[in-house]
């Protein structure tokens, strides 16, 4: 069996390395890869957002299945070429990756399925926006509609502040045209929680519970990132609460799609408040997650290739996705200034020392090779993971090998799983 990973990332490096050591062995092929999935499969200088060349890779390598990693390829419609081709894609077609795509999207199926979230309201005129924030009393939060690498959503404490986001973008443009339409919306208050489900077309199972750690500092300070750490499974969730979010959620969003005649094939990630009243949706994601997927994949237990081959081909079963007992802890080494500016090409020490731990895999994000060492090249460099019998060991050996390794300039948060320690 031969498989073709799209992606660079953290998330890659922990797919191309879990699928490797299913039974089947599968033959790995990343584009374009990194410095970590070199390791464990052949890497093709194929950037993952160039859907031409990808289609081309794939009638040059014949895989037997494609795993997109990123959501710029799929809502680019790479699973739309590559099955035109007759290619078994893992990830949804352009339409259903609209989930992610277009928040405005989105916030209609989810009213449209009665699927619990945040009130919300579409502008794309910003006095009417404005004079919408001041009628809900200020703490809003303004999402521009399409992909913004991460920054197109403001959390506001004030009407101040939501305001200026709105300026951004519908007056200054800042989003060019994912920002030409916002939606301002509900403020919820609670733990974030993420639930991913495999989907095959008609059948969802649900994969285990993780959480990721948004800001940059301990304690949930600073800006926004792209993730620095996640924990699975995450307390805040309990296994009883699972059918409820199975149907309320996912069941009725996948019955919404089909209605518009959108067969949905891949991951759905969900991105749940847990709030007072339950559980609420903040937004859905077309893919895995980063860095969730580095504390979900090492507990899974079984094959992979054939759960993520089923769902392609519409044949999934839940007896193909089971979990090994224990907790997974995933902490993001970052680069210097991330998430502002930051250097690259900073030698990285300690990768071996680190590795050999027991049950310590250490996931490659942004990092490139040079003159035989591996050298940082993005702002999340490493992702360092560990399992444990339980969240308490798994924390103390993640750490342990996180203080193996160093590069200049290197940052982590120290705290990663903090709130699932506090439940214990
Ligand atoms: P998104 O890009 O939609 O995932 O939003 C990024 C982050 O913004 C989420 O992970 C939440 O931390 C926060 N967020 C999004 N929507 C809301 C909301 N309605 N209320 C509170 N926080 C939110
Ligand atoms: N960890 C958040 C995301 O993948 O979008």
């Amino acid at each position: 069996m031969k498989i073709l990973v799209v992606g660079g990332g953290g998330r890659e490096h922990a797919l191309a390395w879990r699928l490797a050591r299913d039974p089947e062995r599968p033959e790995i092929v990343c584009a374009p890869g990194n410095a970590g999935t070199s390791s464990v499969g052949r890497n093709v200088a194929v950037d993952a957002a160039d859907v031409p060349g990808l289609v081309a890779l794939a009638r040059a390598e014949r895989p037997d299945l494609v795993v997109v990693g990123p959501e710029a390829p799929l809502c680019a419609g790479l699973t739309d070429a590559l099955a035109a081709d007759g290619f078994a894609v893992f990830g949804p077609t352009r339409d259903g990756a609209r989930l992610e795509g277009s928040k405005i999207f989105c916030k209609d199926v989810l009213r449209a399925a009665g699927v619990p979230t945040a009130a919300a309201e579409r502008f794309t005129d910003a006095a009417a926006a404005k004079a919408y924030v001041r009628a809900q009393g200020g703490a809003v939060v303004v999402k521009a509609d399409g992909l913004a690498a991460g920054k197109g959503v403001t959390v506001c404490a004030t009407a101040a502040e939501a305001e200026a986001a709105i300026d951004e973008s519908l007056v200054k443009g800042v989003f060019g045209d994912a920002g030409r339409e916002v939606l301002v919306e509900e403020c919820l208050v609670g733990e974030e929680v993420s639930i991913l489900g495999l989907v095959d077309g008609e059948r969802v199972v649900l994969l285990a519970s993780a959480q990721d750690h948004k800001r940059i500092f301990d304690g949930d300070r600073g800006p926004n990132t792209g993730g620095m750490g996640a924990y699975s499974p995450a307390p805040v969730i309990a296994d009883s609460d699972l059918p409820a979010i199975r149907e309320q959620v996912f069941e009725r969003t996948l019955a919404e799609l089909r209605r518009r005649g959108v067969t949905y094939r891949g991951v759905l990630y969900a991105g749940l408040m847990m709030t007072a009243a339950g559980p609420k949706v903040l937004e859905f994601n077309c893919r895995f997650g980063d860095p969730e997927t580095q504390a979900i994949l090492p507990r899974w237990a079984g094959s992979v290739s054939r759960a993520l081959l089923a769902c392609a081909q519409g044949r999934l079963d839940a007896s193909m996705v089971s979990w090994h007992p224990g907790a997974c802890v995933c902490v993001v080494l970052a680069a210097g200034g991330y998430p502002g500016a930051y250097a690259k090409g900073k030698v990285i020490d300690g990768l071996d020392a680190a590795g050999a731990l027991p049950e310590v895999a250490v996931f490659h994000a942004g990092t490139a090779a040079k003159d035989g060492r591996v050298v940082t090249a993005g702002g999340r460099v490493l992702g360092v993971t560990a399992l444990g019998a339980d969240i308490r060991g798994a924390v103390a050996r993640v750490y342990e090998a996180v203080d193996r390794i160093r590069f200049e300039g290197m940052q982590c948060r120290r705290d990663i799983a903090a709130r699932a320690l506090k439940r214990l």
